[in-house]
């Protein structure tokens, strides 16, 4: 039976009436156009879906909706302030710490949760932080020092 979830996305409040085992990821891409936040593995192992729930890194694709009633639900679209990036996506930027980009939403969204609780980690620290999150490019030596940069920020 379907149920009604009231979450809060990149601020603004959303209500969605489906069936409570939906994956919050089918969710923000299907009902909120919200495409950033992509689908890799589909069983919590990629870290493509990643999304910050009341601050948490949750991988969304197996996260039941369910679970986001009444939380607040960050995505890779909600981290710029107008024209200003965020300084993890700024510093992803500045080192090309990408590829074909499938998994940088991902990780981005990783390295906020990290450097909001670590803001200078050492380099194990990150890498143990990052390490659900799988680059196919093998991106992994110009993502560390995104990251890096970004905890001196
Ligand atoms: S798509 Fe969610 S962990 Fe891979
Ligand atoms: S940049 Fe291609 S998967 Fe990481």
């Amino acid at each position: 039976m379907d149920v009604t979830v009231t979450l809060t996305v990149n601020g603004t409040k959303k209500t969605i009436t489906t069936h409570p085992e939906r994956p919050l990821l089918d969710v923000l891409r299907e009902e909120l156009h919200l495409t950033g936040t992509k689908y890799g593995c589909g069983e919590g192992r990629c870290g493509a879906c990643t999304v910050l729930m009341d601050g948490e890194r949750v991988l969304s694709c197996v996260t039941p909706v369910a679970q986001a009633d009444k939380k607040s639900i960050t995505t890779i679209e909600g981290l710029a302030e107008g024209d200003s990036l965020h300084p993890v996506q700024q510093a992803f930027l500045a080192e090309g710490a990408m590829q074909c980009g499938y998994c940088t939403p991902g990780m981005i969204m990783t390295a906020v949760a990290l450097l909001e609780k670590n803001p200078t980690p050492t380099d194990d620290e990150i890498a143990t932080a990052m390490n659900v999150n799988i680059c196919r490019c093998n991106g992994y030596p110009k993502i560390l020092n995104a990251v890096r940069r970004a905890g001196k920020k």
